[in-house]
């Protein structure tokens, strides 16, 4: 896997051209394979069921593509510094019988351009070179009298099959799908103009296919339409005097040619990484992309890598901790199934354990372990008592618990089934592990997920241990770090004659719990706890946001199993969202100081 991906870093771009037969108006012709690309159009285009020409040239890769006519495939890859080249060669030994013609040129030297400072910057000649590729593509396309060619830069992953036919649907002369990506950046730009709103549009507050001034990466051009003749990439317009960047020289080519871009959010197309800097590295561009894969995965099926490749294998290991615990219902296997995936694309491997069903439990067996309700407690939004599920939920943290004391684990990581995580998750846990071991600090529990309840101050920073601070009140049970002596203090408080919801009695137990009636029964409440800054995985889903159904949540009064709670988990405050958190109140003091080569803008930011 590692190989490939790294293949594709190489400014590959992806050109299809969808010819209906010549100049005909009516396209019959349409995509009937997935169209996907990802982490290199090997990975995933392996899979594309196209009778069509397909040209790779200088890491490009041309499909062209009409009823019968031309089945053409021509392969070129230049500038690499990793195995692309064996990798298409091996993909093109398999898949050359589906076209008549094949042709390969790889080209091993130069391996970077003269000027660059890393494999992801993008000086000068390589924007050239870009524009050079692309203008040849629109030429040989209209040479071919293709009636649309569509651009796919090669880490874009379009996971709709339908992308391409719906694209042609919308009658445009230029029109792009809209891509997700990790925070709100997508493959169009409009800011706030009277016809578009850019958030609106990326959060689906709209909905439609609105004219924007900047679409990129994933576009389909109607070169039926007169107007597209006088599109160019390269050389810029003569009147062009802003950046030399391949996406603004082609936004300023359309607006000369009176030719309006257009972004459509009408359904989920597909995703694209973000951009990196110029100073990142290969590396940084797989992570990128294993993170894009993971990311699809919480709503989608896993992106599967191309029969065609061989697929380097992935040594999941416990990342420094002597266990690492998911916690997992049995009966959501759906949850097991896609976490064990994302873990295994993480190179994480977990020991499952299974959660406690709360539904399952009935009054003897609660009495038999003689739980009982901490005199008093309401849940803080909806004030209805505990109910079986936040008692199936602290069964299973607390065997957790007991396990880790039993074996003796001094460094235990703890996960639920339902999380995202944060870009590079990996690596930013082990680092924040290493730092706190360098600085000798005495924990017993790390937040890495969690909701901050105490959003008016910020926390207090932990000298000489970059992101982390001293967590106060905080929520949910999503993932923490546990040493044994944290284990013992929590199981050694007994709290079972006394329960409250497990991600209570954690703020309990630290002593930052808001309700001094509830601390009241907790004698000795000193564990060391701290926080992640930023945090490190998050729920899929929040209350009120589509695929959210709670485990926990929808169940039944602890002590009657007649009495399901009234309670209505779109009304969960506790499960949603993070809330705002005061500026004056950020935890800025744990982050790093904003470096100078951070001010160096990436290409795609622009
Ligand atoms: C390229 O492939 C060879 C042989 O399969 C392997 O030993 C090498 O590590 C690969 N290089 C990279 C950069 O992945
Ligand atoms: C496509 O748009 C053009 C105008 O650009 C219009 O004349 C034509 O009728 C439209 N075709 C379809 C099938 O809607
Ligand atoms: C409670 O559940 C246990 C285990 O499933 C079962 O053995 C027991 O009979 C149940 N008791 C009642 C009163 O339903
Ligand atoms: C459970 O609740 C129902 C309805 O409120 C009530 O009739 C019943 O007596 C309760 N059972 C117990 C054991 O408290």
């Amino acid at each position: 896997m590692q190989a490939f991906l790294s293949g594709l870093v190489w400014s590959a771009l992806l050109f299809l051209w969808h010819s209906a037969g010549n100049w005909s108006c009516t396209s019959k012709t349409s995509v009937d394979g997935p169209l996907t690309t990802a982490g290199g159009f090997v990975h995933f285009l392996g899979s594309l069921r196209t009778k069509r020409i397909l040209t790779i040239r200088r890491n490009f890769i041309s499909y062209f593509w009409s009823s019968s006519d031309l089945q053409k495939l021509k392969a070129a890859t230049d500038h690499n510094v990793d195995n692309t080249t064996e990798i298409l060669r091996e993909w093109l030994k398999n898949v050359q019988r589906a076209y008549h013609y094949v042709e390969w040129r790889p080209m091993d030297e130069p391996e970077s351009y003269p000027d660059e400072i890393g494999p992801k910057h993008w000086p000068s000649s390589r924007f050239a070179h870009v524009m050079k590729l692309r203008q040849a593509a629109l030429r040989t396309a209209r040479e071919k009298w293709s009636d649309y060619i569509l651009f796919i830069d090669v880490d874009n992953f379009l996971t709709n099959p339908q992308t391409l036919n719906l694209m042609i649907a919308e009658n445009k002369t230029i029109v792009a799908p809209m891509l997700e990506s990790r925070g709100l950046y997508s493959n169009f730009w409009c800011g706030i103009t009277p016809q578009a709103n850019y958030l609106q549009i990326r959060e689906w507050k709209r909905i439609g296919c609105f004219p924007v001034p900047m679409v990129h990466s994933t576009f389909l051009i109607d070169l039926r339409k007169e107007a597209s003749d006088k599109l160019t990439f390269y050389p810029p317009h003569q009147d062009y005097t802003w950046t030399f960047d391949d996406i603004i020289v082609f936004a300023f080519s359309s607006r000369q040619a009176g030719i309006q871009m257009y972004l459509c959010n009408r359904e989920h197309y597909g995703y694209l990484p973000i951009p990196l800097k110029p100073q990142q590295t290969l590396e940084e561009d797989i992570e990128n992309l294993i993170h894009v894969q993971i990311e699809a995965m919480i709503d989608g099926p896993p992106m599967e890598p191309s029969q065609f490749v061989s697929v380097v294998p992935k040594y999941p290991d416990k990342m420094g901790f002597d266990e690492i615990f998911m916690i997992n219902l049995k009966r959501r296997k759906d949850r097991r199934d896609r976490m064990l995936r994302t873990l295994y694309e993480q190179e994480i491997e977990v020991k499952i354990v299974e959660a406690v069903d709360g539904k399952a439990l009935n009054t003897s067996q609660l009495k038999a372990l003689n739980i009982e309700m901490l005199p008093g407690y309401r849940d803080p939004y909806s004030s209805r008592p505990l109910t079986r599920g936040e008692i199936g939920c602290f069964l299973s943290h607390h065997s957790v618990w007991k396990e880790v004391i039993d074996r003796e684990l001094e460094k235990t990581l703890v996960i639920e089934d339902d999380v995202r995580f944060e870009h590079q998750f990996k690596k930013k846990l082990m680092k924040l592990m290493d730092d706190i071991d360098r600085a000798q600090l005495d924990w017993e529990l790390i937040y890495i997920g969690r909701k901050r309840m105490q959003v008016k101050e910020p926390e207090k920073a932990v000298p000489n241990v970059l992101n982390l601070v001293e967590a106060d009140y905080s929520y949910w049970t999503l993932g923490y770090v546990i040493s044994l002596e944290g284990a013992q203090k929590l199981v050694g408080a007994n709290p079972f004659g006394k329960m409250l919801p497990v991600d209570e009695f954690l703020p309990i137990m630290y002593n930052k719990h808001p309700v001094a009636e509830y601390k009241e029964h907790y004698e000795s409440r000193d564990l060391k706890a701290f926080s992640a800054e930023p945090l490190l995985i998050y729920p899929t889903h929040y209350t009120g946001q589509p695929g959210y159904l709670s485990d926990t949540e929808t169940s039944t009064i602890w002590d009657n199993e007649t009495v399901a709670t009234d309670w209505d988990r779109t009304h969960s405050w506790k499960s949603r969202k993070q809330g705002r958190i005061h500026r004056n109140a950020k935890n800025t003091e744990a982050l790093p100081p904003p470096t100078s080569l951070d001010a160096v803008p990436s290409r795609d930011e622009l």
